[in-house]
């Protein structure tokens, strides 16, 4: 069992894959954080992300960064991971691990923004969540404050808007719902409801 959740930035995408996840016994991936890392990389060696080879390069090197980084979910962070995801190169360094992980034998939630239309076309459920950018960006402001950024609301929804818009227009596996994906607008809806909104989904697919 597959199950892909895309969407764009903040939209609650990872902590409901992980709910998901958890309440099926299900393997979980957050994509994300891989590209995190790659943009972490680079912020640390002082290099700069949107340098082809460089990026490609870090992609390669990416181990020497743990996925548990509390760095990886810095603001700025965030920023360099969607410029490097427009590297072909940098994509295709990270594919066959995304791969190797939906193919848990137990299965696996992958959260992302290709997940349903690149990494697992075939998946068994897609969802793809979204929220409105104002409710997206109190969300993230209220994530980046508990953890002690400082930063404001008009930063953030600037910060969402331009990542968005870099990852809908970029050639290579843009952020875009897969034809046969469920949209899931969570705008009104708190973690609970957004859980069991997608478990009724994917019960419904199981049949
Ligand atoms: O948590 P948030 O929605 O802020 O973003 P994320 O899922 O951690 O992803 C960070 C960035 O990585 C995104 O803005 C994308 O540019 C890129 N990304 C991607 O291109 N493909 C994926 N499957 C996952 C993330």
């Amino acid at each position: 069992m597959i199950i892909a959740v895309d969407g764009p930035v903040a939209a609650g995408k990872g902590t409901l894959a992980k709910r998901i996840a958890a309440k099926y016994g299900y393997k979980y991936l957050d994509t994300g954080a891989l590209y995190r890392a790659v943009g972490l990389f680079m912020l640390r060696h002082e290099q700069d992300p949107s340098d082809h080879a460089l990026a490609a390069a870090a992609a390669r090197n990416v181990h020497e960064i743990s996925l548990d980084d509390p760095d990886l979910r810095k603001e700025e962070t965030g920023n360099a991971a969607s410029v490097v995801a427009v590297n072909n190169d940098v994509r295709a360094a990270l594919l066959d691990y995304q791969r190797s992980v939906a193919k848990h034998r137990d299965g696996a939630v992958l959260d992302g923004r290709d997940i349903g239309t690149v990494v697992c076309p075939d998946a068994d459920v897609k969802l793809f969540v979204t929220a409105s950018s104002e409710e997206r960006a109190h969300r993230r402001l209220a994530e980046l404050v508990a953890k002690g950024e400082t930063t404001s609301y008009e930063a953030v929804l600037k910060d969402l808007e331009e990542r968005d818009a870099r990852d809908r227009s970029r050639t290579s596996a843009p952020l875009a719902k897969a034809d046969d994906a469920h949209l899931l607008d969570t705008t009104k809806l708190d973690i609970e409801a957004a859980l069991e909104a997608a478990c009724r989904i994917i019960d419904a697919s199981k049949g």
